[in-house]
């Protein structure tokens, strides 16, 4: 499949490699073309499917800047709102009755968001067995086709359908975004970043 990754960051990289590794082929959309990198815009025209891999304060920009060629894709939400401060770790500049999956959303009626991946650290999004056990990767969309989709691109990045859990609609950012608070502290007490949710019942 031809896909766009907007971002050129940690996130960007590694799913750009690990979707390359999978067969796809891959064009990473930046602010400026150059080095490889062609414009969001450019990458998502190009992509059938697009990832938002961008800064949170900078991703409504970035994938607004795609707006028209986003336009009836899947666009997989990566991003989450962290607004970092010189004193203190970071914090939500959206939560509780919005998200920024649910903002992006709204500002491309016309792509179908699913939010997902943006609960773990990037090395683990393409390779799941650096952390043992059946550990979970999160979707939330109001489109079921496309949430679908998505999960089929996680089988192929290691993520067994079993261990993909629909959330709902894309409200359930609101839980997977608000998740980053505990997922900073627990990076601390972890003594990295290498770690993932697993649910057991
Ligand atoms: N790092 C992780 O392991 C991890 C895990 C889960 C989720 N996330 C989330 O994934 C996203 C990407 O994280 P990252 O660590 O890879 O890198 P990042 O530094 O948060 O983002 C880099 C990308 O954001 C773009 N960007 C920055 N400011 C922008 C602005 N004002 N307008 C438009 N685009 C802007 C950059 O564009 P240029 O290419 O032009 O520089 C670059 O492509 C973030 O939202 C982060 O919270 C990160």
């Amino acid at each position: 499949m031809k896909i766009a990754v907007l971002g050129t960051g940690t996130v960007g990289t590694a799913l750009a490699g690990g979707l390359s590794a999978a067969g796809h082929d891959v064009k990473v959309g930046s602010r400026t073309a150059g080095e490889g990198k062609v414009t969001f815009a450019e990458a998502a025209e190009f992509g059938e499917l697009a990832f938002n891999c961008t800064a949170g304060a900078g991703a409504l920009d970035a994938v607004g800047s795609a707006a028209a060629e986003l336009e009836g894709k899947v666009l997989v939400d990566v991003s989450n709102p962290l607004e970092f401060h010189d004193d203190g770790p970071p914090t939500l500049f959206v939560a509780n009755d919005d998200s920024l999956g649910e903002r992006i959303q709204r500002a491309l009626p016309g792509a179908r968001v699913v939010k997902a991946l943006n609960t773990m650290n990037a090395d683990v999004m393409v390779n799941p067995s650096l952390v043992p056990g059946d550990h979970v990767a999160f979707v939330c969309g109001d489109d079921d086709a496309a949430k679908t989709t998505v999960t089929g691109l996680l089988g192929e990045l290691g993520w067994p359908a079993g261990r993909v859990i629909d959330l709902g609609g894309i409200s359930a950012a609101r839980g997977t975004e608000a998740y980053l608070l505990i997922w900073l502290r627990l990076m601390g007490a972890m003594g990295g970043a290498h770690f993932n949710i697993a649910v057991q019942r």
